[in-house]
């Protein structure tokens, strides 16, 4: 088991007052697995990404990741472990613009220490990057950028890869393609991968599927 939520909560204060959006969520995450959370809009899927991102942190309950209890996690811990631990891949792919192609794909895995040039190259070629090493991210289509994110994140071999609707965006063959070659280049990098989508095509595609529903997982 890499991770493993055991009844976390999580609310938000609003000028409404307080919504409870995780009523006590539990979830393992097996090495190497690809996990399908889906849910309906508003039902906590980011808000439970952003947590086991250590980006957040759970009101109660246990997120232990690779033995660690993460919530507990003071700001230089939770830093170390989004450098080392996880990989996150949003819809807003969140690349360096002042960085090239070639120095925003690298520069997670040289962060995490693990910067390694011919798994680098295999990533490169798999995700048809090899053209465009040069350019930088708003000389890019909204594909290859997110091309770039995906890479980016596996280049650095995490043990968990957190990914928001990363094909969300793109048109539906294309986003097709792109879970493929995740799930294909993540299964080679030894990453778990934790997928919201709201696709039951691309969730079928995946190991297995959870629902959040009421703030639990159904
Ligand atoms: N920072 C915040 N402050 C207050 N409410 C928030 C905050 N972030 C999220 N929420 C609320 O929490 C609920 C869950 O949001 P979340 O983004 O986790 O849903 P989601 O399942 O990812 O939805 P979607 O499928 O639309 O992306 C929503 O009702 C949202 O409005
Ligand atoms: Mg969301």
């Amino acid at each position: 088991m890499i991770l493993t939520l055991t009844g976390v909560t999580k609310s938000y204060l609003t000028a409404e007052g307080r919504v409870d959006i995780l009523k006590g969520v539990d979830l393992d995450v097996v090495a190497g697995e690809a996990v399908a959370l889906m849910g309906e809009s508003g039902s906590g899927k980011s808000t439970l990404l952003h947590l086991a991102g250590g980006l957040d942190r759970p009101d109660a309950g246990l997120i232990i990741m690779d033995g660690e209890d993460i919530g507990v996690f003071g700001d230089v811990d939770r830093a170390n472990y989004r450098r080392t631990k996880v990989g996150l891949v949003f819809q807003q792919f969140n690349l360096i613009p002042s960085l090239n192609v070639s120095a925003n794909l690298s520069f997670h895995a040289k962060l995490a220490g693990r910067h390694d040039r011919a798994w680098e190259e295999e990533l490169i070629f798999a995700l048809g990057l090899d053209g465009y090493m040069g350019r930088y991210p708003e000389q890019l289509s909204g594909g290859q950028q997110q091309r770039v994110a995906i890479g980016r994140t596996l280049a650095a071999r995490p043990l968990l890869v957190l990914a928001d609707e990363p094909t969300g965006n793109l048109d539906e063959e294309t986003g097709d393609r792109v879970l493929e070659l995740m799930l294909t280049l993540a299964r080679s990098a030894g990453s778990a991968l934790l997928f919201v989508t709201h696709s039951m095509k691309l969730a079928d595609r995946l190991d297995r599927k959870v629902v959040l529903r009421g703030g639990r997982i159904a």
